[in-house]
């Protein structure tokens, strides 16, 4: 019997991605550019078996068992055996793979990014694969590529037909930029949207927008993002990535019929971190929407506790949500506003309760085996823990 566990992180675009020109192999219409999260707060996790004593190939996600035969698995699946040493015993053997993810799903976060490159990267270790993996986890979904990787990475769109050559590549370590933190603001929102997938394929084909920002915008914002990070210029960087994250949604207006992730909350929360910036005279935050309503802040350390006691004035907590439960991941000391600050950026408080919780996280790195075996989720007969 062969047992792996793996861990990989979420990541956050800055440069995002927005459209496929190949459906099938997942090839993305731009370059984009993220950083993966520390796992430590979020991740995805999944253990994979092996063994001949399995009677059938199985699945379990967050805890329910799924279609082993889901297309996007099985071409993960496929193109890491290709890649793996014919003779290994176990490459015949079947499979139980049980994953999940630590943060709720409803946090609308890029679940299935750090979902697929955990399970690429469990299946890589399993099978003895090196080299490259994120071509395969991109055909599981395609920002999951991004995530094979720690610290600051660029997915390089490709030129290929065949898509070998649309990989991730690391701009940076973790280690680059260590005061680099990031809020999420979870929006207290549970309508559902369309999926990114669908929302892609209708922006293709029908947003003029789109093939101006993939053919001329994006090329040099990617070399700007690219030396922001490199130089650690925090007020460019920031432009850059409030800029692109609104193109992005400008975008999903110019789609027909609109596809609209971003809601009044959002809104508010872009009014709150212009109003600070402004005042700071520089940009101290950064804003950045994937599909969904939650906001992803990047700011540096020193910002955070000034910043979030603007974002606890102007989105005040439920009543009836304990503390412990709305502010997750790393500490930090909840300062009261300061007064003036309340005059000066004339900040009105919206009705308690508009945010569902707040995760306060930093970058982090790239997918890590586990090798304790209490970190299995998965019982020595392939099923899984309790
Ligand atoms: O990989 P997908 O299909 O979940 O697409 C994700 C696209 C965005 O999150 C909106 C942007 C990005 O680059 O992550």
């Amino acid at each position: 019997m062969k047992i792996v566990t793996c861990v990989a992180p979420v990541n956050i675009a800055v440069i995002k991605y927005w459209g496929k020109r190949d459906e099938e192999l997942i090839l993305p219409l731009n370059d984009s550019i993220s950083a993966s999260l520390s796992t430590d707060i979020i991740c995805a996790k999944t253990t994979i078996m092996a063994s001949p004593l399995l009677n059938e190939n199985k699945f379990w996600l967050n805890g329910k068992e799924q279609d082993f035969g889901n297309l996007r698995l099985q071409n993960c699946l496929k193109n890491i055996r290709k890649r793996c040493n014919p003779a290994l015993p176990h490459l015949n053997w079947n499979i139980s793979i049980c994953s999940k993810n630590n943060f709720p799903t409803a946090a609308g976060l890029a679940s299935s990014a750090a979902g697929y490159a955990c399970l690429v990267s469990a299946l890589a270790a399993l099978y003895e694969i090196e080299g490259d993996i994120s071509h395969i986890a991109r055909q599981g979904s395609g920002s999951a590529c991004r995530s094979i990787y720690g610290g600051w990475v660029q997915w390089h769109r490709g030129v290929l037909e065949s898509g070998e050559d649309s990989i991730a590549k690391p701009i940076a370590p973790y280690t680059h930029w260590p005061q680099m933190r990031l809020l999420i603001l979870i929006v207290n929102d549970a309508r559902k949207k369309y999926s990114s997938t669908s929302g892609m394929k209708t922006s293709v084909k029908t947003s003029t927008l789109i093939k101006l920002r993939a053919e001329k915008v994006v090329p040099q914002r990617i070399q700007a993002m690219r030396e922001a990070i490199l130089e650690k210029d925090f007020d460019r960087f920031a432009e850059i990535t409030m800029k692109d994250s609104n193109q992005f949604h400008a975008i999903c207006l110019d789609t027909f019929p609109p596809c609209n992730y971003i809601n009044d909350v959002s809104h508010a929360i872009i009014d709150a971190v212009h109003c600070y910036n402004d005042f700071k005279g520089e940009n101290k935050v950064a804003y950045t929407f994937d599909a969904g309503p939650n906001a992803c802040l990047y700011l540096l350390e020193s910002e955070v506790e000034e910043f979030l006691s603007i974002i606890n004035y102007v989105f005040p907590i439920a009543t009836d949500t304990p503390e412990v439960e709305y502010f997750k991941g790393l500490p930090t000391e909840k300062l009261p506003i300061q007064n003036d600050w309340i005059k000066s950026l004339s900040l009105t408080p919206n009705s308690p309760g508009m945010l569902k919780y707040i995760i306060h996280t930093k970058v982090g790195d790239g997918p890590q085996i586990l090798t304790d075996s209490s970190d299995h989720l998965l019982q020595a007969n392939g099923l899984p823990k309790s």
